[in-house]
This record gives structure tokens, sequence and C-alpha cells, in this order.
């Protein structure tokens, strides 16, 4: 291996040193250390109210950090805006739902090449066509697998098919870094399964941070995996580490977890 190869990723994409997030008196992230390699599959573990999705908002910056440091490809974007990480390559899906669904599949998904934002603005008519931000948006389509259903309405999409979207909707802006907040969330079996090969088969230079509560999709998944307790990092390791620790059984697998926290 030349050494080229060896220092081109030295540094982590994402580093977090002592980072929280208080909301009033109370600590939903403390002092949480975090080093994503390039191109990492990460996982995110932890019962409800462990402080999972407060750290994907501090990573991102939709409710910025309270305290420590985040670097990101190197640059420190502990103060910068939630739209300028996103630009420098951040990417988020959000544990509820933020599609159009009175629009089409492949509208949602020009609107998300277009860089229209999601969540509360309504659109009420498609912006101007462009036939290659179109293209895009099919290239997409067929990439989280809805191939055939570009002109179908998101309200009447499976649940399944509406996480398939969201990713799509994540990647619309060539993301170096995707964060999946809990993908899996009220899927099916068999619509967990074709999840799951839709995440192992993702571009493998996209890094993929997931919290996920279904251990089987976390675990075959993630080459590292993160367990978060009350707002603190509690154990990190291999899915087979996390499979083997006590800590893990004790906290989270023998005491459940409800998806749509
Ligand atoms: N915007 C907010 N304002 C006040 N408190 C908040 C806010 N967001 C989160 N919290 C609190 O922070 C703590 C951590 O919440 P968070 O949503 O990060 O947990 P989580 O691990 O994602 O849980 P779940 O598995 O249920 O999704 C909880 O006590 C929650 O009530
Ligand atoms: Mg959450």
């Amino acid at each position: 291996m030349s050494e080229a190869v060896v220092t081109e990723h030295a540094e982590p994409i994402l580093r977090l040193r002592g980072v929280g997030r208080r909301f009033g008196g109370l600590h939903a992230v403390r002092d949480v250390d975090l080093d994503v390699a390039h191109g990492e599959r990460r996982a995110i573990l932890g019962p409800n109210g462990a402080g999972k999705t407060t750290l994907f908002n501090v990573i991102s910056g939709d409710f910025p950090a309270t305290s420590g440091s985040i670097h990101f490809l190197g640059q420190d974007v502990t103060g910068v805006a939630a739209r300028h990480r996103a630009k420098l390559g951040m990417g988020r899906t959000y544990q509820k739902t933020r599609l159009f669904h009175g629009l089409s599949v492949e509208d949602n998904l020009y609107l998300a090449v277009l860089g229209v934002k999601q969540g509360h603005l309504r659109p009420v008519v498609v912006p101007k066509q462009d036939e290659e931000l179109r293209g895009r948006a099919r290239e997409l389509i067929a990439s989280v697998h809805l191939g055939g259903r570009e002109s179908t309405l998101v309200g009447n999409l499976s649940h399944g098919e509406q996480r398939q979207l969201e990713i799509g909707m994540a990647r619309a802006s060539d993301p170096k870094l995707m964060m999946l907040d809990e993908p899996a969330s009220g899927l099916s079996r068999g619509e967990r399964v074709a999840l799951t090969d839709l995440l192992l088969g993702l571009d493998p230079s996209i890094t993929l941070i997931l919290i996920e509560h279904d251990m089987d999709v976390a675990l075959r998944v993630a080459q590292r995996v993160t367990m978060m307790h009350d707002g603190r990092v509690i154990v990190e390791g291999t899915p087979d580490e996390i499979r083997a620790n006590q800590t893990v059984h004790d906290l989270y697998l023998g005491r459940g977890h409800q998806a749509d926290g």
C-alpha cells in the first residue's frame, strides 16, 4: 500500500470533542467524543430519550451544541449554520417523515434536487421544468429502488417506500456524510430486509451514520456501533463486541424500545 493511500484519510470525516446540548436544565447530550472515518458505516443505538436525535441535531446544526467542538472534513463547523453544513456535504433524514404527500415521487425528488427545503414549506406549484434535474431525480428514484413509482402520489406509497424516498431526498444534495434517523421504524419485516439491502448497496464513498433501534438492521449495516444512554456515549465497538456486551443487554435489549418516540 502506498503512503498516499495510508495518509489520504488519516483524519476522520467527523470529529466531536466534549459535545453537549442543554435544553434549559436538561442535558440531552453530554460530553460526547466521536470519531467517524471516511466511508464508515456507524450505527447509534440507545433507549428512548438517550439523546440520539439530539446528537444528529448538533452535528447537522439544527440545534447547535451548547458545549464542545465539531469538525467536519477537517474544518471546525461548531458555529456554522445548518444550511452551510449541508453545503459542505452533510445530509440527513428526520425521525418523522417530511415528504410532500400530495405530490408524486418524482416531484418530491425534483424539488429536492432543486434545493427546495423540505418540511413546513408547501409548494403550490412545482417550479419550472429543467430536464437535466428531472433526469437526476429519476436516477435517484432508481437508486432507492422506486423505479416504476415515479408518478405515484407519496401519500399512496407504503411506509417502507416512503422511507426509501427519504433516503433518495437526503442523497439529492450529493452528501459526503448521510445521517439517517430510524429509517426502519414502523416497517414490516419484509420492508426492513429491503431497506437493509438498499443501505448495504449505497455508494461506499458516502459515510453513513444510522440511528436504529432494530438490531438486525443496525448490526448488519454498521461496521462500528456507538451506544448512548442518558445523553452520554457508554459503549463503542464492532457489531460482535456490541452483541456480547452485558451493558448493552441490560440497558437496551432487555428493556425494549418504542419506535417513533
Ligand atoms: N427541542 C427540545 N427541547 C427540549 N427538550 C428536548 C428537545 N429535543 C429533545 N429534548 C429532550 O432531550 C432528551 C433526548 O431526546 P432525543 O430526542 O435526542 O432522544 P432519542 O435518543 O432520539 O430518543 P428516541 O429513541 O425516543 O427517538 C429527551 O429528554 C428529550 O425530551
Ligand atoms: Mg430520536
